[in-house]
């Protein structure tokens, strides 16, 4: 009995892992549903080596099964087992097997691998440059002479081409319902090609622990049908950095005396270039806040007045020292870049 009641815990505690994990799964970070060829190709590598595992598993299952009840100790038969040393047939088998389900494996990953990272025709693709840091993401497309950051706009259909480096630490670069990882890593730059079939909002995710703030360095893709995609690109060109009313032209005074050395606004006059920090242009159409809060005027007050207690580790400061009224200038400025 006492023997019998670890073992019911341990079942327990597996089931509760089991559910806990069916409650991991979300419609835009899934492996097992992707919307792009790159994640169709990685899914298929992953489903050879479920399959290959069911079968080892099945196999040894049943040899183990069937050993245990056809020579197991019978009633009175007290005779000791025959006493085997070795067996170099078995042992030839038993070494094979693994290597040749490794090369069945080996193949078509290494394949995939390297077809991933080949460059795709120009004619039909499209080329961003990908950088990381700690803990954002920057994103150039060299082509169109525009860059942004946080949310990635990729046009449906068409392939795009990867250029992922990191200006810190070692980052990785993956968007589960459309591929990766691929890591980042500072001095090295690594290619891939996506691409999205479907329009639609999908969750990126850095893959390599690279700090304090590395499970919020969160962004996502943005993929639109060309002529949406084509808006956005004139929406970065001739941006709308404008001040909208008296109190954005105060919170414009107040970004240009104390984020513009380390974050740009396209079209607001900016003689600094930097990459410090995200590009803001277009700040107004973004969906979310430090790739992780909604973007809305609370969040962005919050974010602005305690960075470290949203993102711990971010090299944002606090702005504490402004007082209601100018946060409230500094926030409407922001929010009204379109
Ligand atoms: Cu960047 Cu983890």
């Amino acid at each position: 009995m006492s023997r019998r009641k670890p073992l019911w815990r341990l079942f327990f505690a597996l089931m509760a892992m089991v559910l806990l994990a069916t409650g991991c799964g979300s419609k835009t970070m899934n492996i097992f549903d992707p919307k792009g060829s790159a994640g169709e190709q990685q899914l298929d590598l992953v489903m050879l080596s479920v399959y290959i595992m069911l079968i080892v598993f099945v196999v040894v299952v049943s040899i183990y099964v069937f050993v245990l009840f056809r020579y197991r100790k019978r009633k009175g038969d007290d005779t000791p087992p025959k006493q085997i040393e070795g067996n170099t047939k078995i042992e030839i088998l038993w070494t094979a097997i693994p290597v040749i389900l490794l090369i069945i494996l080996a193949i078509p990953t290494v394949a995939t691998t390297f077809s991933l990272a080949k460059e795709p025709p120009k004619d039909d693709s499209i080329r961003v440059k990908v950088t990381a840091y700690q803990y954002w993401w920057m994103f150039e497309y060299p082509e169109l002479g525009i860059r942004t950051s946080q949310e990635l706009h990729i046009p449906v259909g068409k392939q795009v081409f990867l250029e992922l480096e990191a200006k810190d630490v070692i980052h990785s670069f993956w968007v589960p319902n459309l591929g990766g990882k691929t890591d980042m890593i500072p001095g090295k730059t690594n290619t891939m090609t996506l691409d999205a079939k479907k329009p639609g909002v999908y969750e990126g995710r850095c893959a390599e622990l690279c700090g304090a703030g590395h499970a919020l360095m969160n962004f996502r893709v943005i993929a639109e049908e060309q002529q949406d995609f084509d808006k956005w690109v004139a929406s970065i060109k001739n941006p709308k950095s404008q001040p909208v009313n008296a109190q954005a032209q105060e919170g414009q005074k107040i970004f240009s005396q104390n984020c513009m050395g380390c974050h740009a606004i396209e079209g607001a006059g900016m003689k600094v270039k930097g990459d410090k920090a995200p590009d803001l242009t277009g700040f107004g159409n973004r969906t979310m806040i430090a790739g992780y809060l909604p973007n809305d005027k609370e969040s962005l007050v919050r974010w602005l007045r305690d960075p470290q207690s949203i993102k711990p580790g971010t090299k944002m400061p606090a702005y504490n020292h402004l007082d209601d009224q100018k946060m409230n200038a500094l926030v409407e400025y922001l929010t009204n870049l379109k």
